[in-house]
């Protein structure tokens, strides 16, 4: 890792929100008297009710309670569209460019409040009211994010479905949060390649049973596409008919938002909950510091509203700030390897934030498709998802940014719901692949495996120790889960299941989940979520997977499968399985890499030893450890002969 010191420009420091002084300060604040920092940041928002208590959260065993604000009242949709109506009524809200580049467009805060109306409107004719769940399965289009407005403008709860999962794993999260309302749309488009939301929507309803009753549909490509008479209704046809007066419903600070399934280490993926006020004062005020964000500024995420990226930073908190957001349909290298740049250049990008694989794919194509855009409009970088090699920042600073603009490097989750570590672009010196120094209000500290707090320059299990208002609330459904799982393993703290190392200058460098959670391009995946698709596949008789640093992709997706007694372990039949698992979960966690294994390393108790299987996938089988506790010691040799993973 690199220990380069990029200083904060001159020009920086005076013209950010933030310099290095009044970071120390507030953060000193923060931390000494939080009631009164978020207190004062929490006016930001437009309250009908305001608050008078600010923060009372609990980590102890047994009461894991978390509340910001909980005496006020607000409503999300009205703080990200109508409070701009007046000051910004004309001014973008949200650029769109389609995957095609000649498909743009530009829709005011005016236009914004009348198409999140009119489907808020739509929603309610269908009977959905506050409380209730509502799926989106849905490309990068603007009723992506009328959709997630309008469910916010009535009290509705959106669970967010990324486009690229299966029926599957679609029917389990429609399950997971008993919804009976989706929004889809007839077709996606990414790269100029089709995607067949609304049949994959049909399928999943089909596993579910009959508890959806309504199916609405966008227009994307004009597909055909069958219509179930009473259940699925046309989005144009809908929202033409609805009236645009809308008000918003009055909501509690502590009601839900949204529900956002995430993978975790064991089981099925969860539904991460989020509430109403401390989410958009975090998400608000991040975006707003982190990103140096100034009026007129066109901002950038190239996220995907599927992940919580694009929730919380294309469109509640930008929106929030009455800021002009663009949303991309496509992908990277489509029609171009330039089309990042070109996109830059056509909307006058100012502040990019993207992630570390986008970064090395492009990387990996040289700079040529870089240099021939101008990219002048560029003024800050971020990057976001995974650890940041120091060759792809050194890149991104130096190719895309001619070494003019920061790189906001900012670490977070699903869980955090905002950014919970990063520079502050005019107050914090850069050090290519760190993530730097904490935000206000967030306390990270360092354990060892005992729970040992470990003070100064070290390696560590990340935990933060004290409550943020943009912190997750609960597992949706079952509160005990989220206990065990991020409470449980130290006490009195939450564990964010990443390895970290501080150095000298208190500098953070996340090293990657130290649970059985692997980050392939940025996405998380549960490796008990593509073993137990693999064991359902009639052939298989045990899984085992583990993640191996791969050059794009940051983690792949390393299988031991153990094959039935009798099957022949081919070509075909590894492609075969890729397939499954692809058509089951999702393209995002097909495996990599299949090594059939005849055994698996066990304990005499029978537990998998994943560490040795980890080692192996990554070639580094030098250093195994102690194997005199596996029951047949013989199995890791055969592992070693057969790897997979040569270099
Ligand atoms: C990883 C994405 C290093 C980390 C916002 C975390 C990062 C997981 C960074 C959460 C970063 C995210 N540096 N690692 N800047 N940002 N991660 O829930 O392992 O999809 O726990 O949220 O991504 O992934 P999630």
């Amino acid at each position: 890792m690199s220990d380069k010191l990029h200083p904060v420009p001159d020009e920086w420091k005076s013209r950010a929100h933030v310099d290095r002084a009044k970071y120390e300060a507030d953060y000193k604040r923060s931390i000494d008297d939080p009631e009164g920092y978020w207190g004062e940041v929490g006016k930001r928002l437009d309250w009908i009710k305001p608050y008078t208590k600010v923060k009372n959260t609990s980590f102890a065993p047994g009461n894991i309670s978390i509340k910001w604000f909980e005496d006020g009242s607000l409503n999300v949709a009205a703080n990200c569209i109508d409070r701009h109506l007046e000051t910004r009524g004309d001014q973008t809200a949200i650029i769109w460019e389609g995957d095609d580049p000649k498909d743009s467009k530009h829709i005011t805060y005016r236009e914004l409040h009348e198409n999140v109306c009119r489907l808020a409107n739509v929603l309610k004719d269908r009977g959905v009211k506050k409380g209730d769940r509502v799926t989106l399965y849905l490309p990068m289009i603007p009723e992506a994010a009328y959709s997630m407005l309008a469910c916010a403008r009535i009290g509705a709860i959106h669970s967010i479905v990324f486009g690229g999962f299966s029926p599957d794993s679609l029917a389990n999260r429609i399950e997971g949060c008993e919804s009976r309302v989706v929004i889809t749309a007839d077709e996606g488009l990414r790269g100029g390649k089709k995607v067949p939301l609304k049949k994959n929507t049909d399928d999943a309803i089909a596993r579910v049973g009959g508890e959806v009753d309504t199916v609405i549909v966008v227009t994307r490509t004009g597909g055909d596409v069958p219509m179930t008479d009473g259940r699925d209704v046309r989005y144009e046809d809908a929202v033409a008919a609805a009236s645009a007066d809308c008000p918003p419903e009055e909501m509690n600070a502590e009601d839900p938002l949204f529900i956002l399934f995430t993978s975790g280490s064991t089981g099925k993926p969860k539904g991460v909950l989020h509430t109403t006020g401390g989410y958009l004062v975090y998400a608000s005020l991040t975006h707003e510091l982190i990103f140096d964000y100034h009026d007129g500024d066109i901002y950038w995420c190239t996220a995907d509203v599927g992940w919580v990226t694009g929730h919380s930073y294309i469109v509640y908190g930008p929106l929030a700030n009455g800021a002009t957001t663009l949303m991309f349909e496509g992908v990277p290298n489509y029609p171009s390897i330039s089309r990042f740049w070109d996109v830059v250049d056509k909307h006058k990008v100012n502040i990019f934030y993207t992630a570390p694989t986008a970064i090395r794919s492009l990387m990996g194509a040289g700079e040529e498709p870089v240099k021939r855009t101008s990219r002048q409009s560029l003024r800050l970088l971020g990057s976001v998802g995974e650890p940041i090699n120091p060759e792809a920042w050194e890149w991104y600073f130096n190719v895309v940014g001619e070494r003019r603009c920061p790189i906001v490097d900012t670490w977070w989750q699903t869980e955090t719901g905002g950014i919970l570590i990063t520079p502050l672009p005019g107050a914090i010196d850069l050090k290519p692949g760190s993530a730097t120094l904490p935000f206000f209000g967030v306390q990270p500290q360092l354990v060892d495996a005992e729970g040992n707090v470990i003070e100064g320059a070290a390696d560590g299990n990340l935990c933060i120790v004290d409550s943020w208002p943009g912190q997750m609330r609960t597992v949706y459904g079952d509160h005990k889960r989220f206990e065990e799982t991020y409470f449980s393993t130290y006490k009195n703290k939450y564990f964010t299941g990443d390895g970290c190392r501080r150095d000298e200058d208190g500098y953070y460098w996340i090293t990657g989940r130290v649970d059985d959670v692997i980050n392939v391009s940025g996405h998380r995946m549960g490796t008990a979520e593509v073993e137990s698709s693999l064991v359902a596949h009639e052939k298989v008789a045990e899984a085992a997977v583990v993640g191996y640093p791969h050059d794009l992709k940051g983690q792949g997706i390393y299988a031991y499968v153990t094959l039935n007694a009798g099957v022949e372990g081919t070509d075909e039949l590894k492609k075969e399985l890729v397939a499954w698992v692809r058509k089951d979960i999702g393209p995002i966690a097909s495996p990599d890499l299949i090594q059939f294994a005849p055994g698996l390393p066990k304990t005499r108790s029978g537990k998998i030893m994943r560490r040795i299987l980890r080692k192996i996938a990554e070639d580094d089988f030098g250093a195994l450890g102690d194997t005199s506790t596996l029951a047949d010691p013989a199995v890791v040799d055969d592992l070693i002969d057969h790897r997979q993973n040569r270099k």
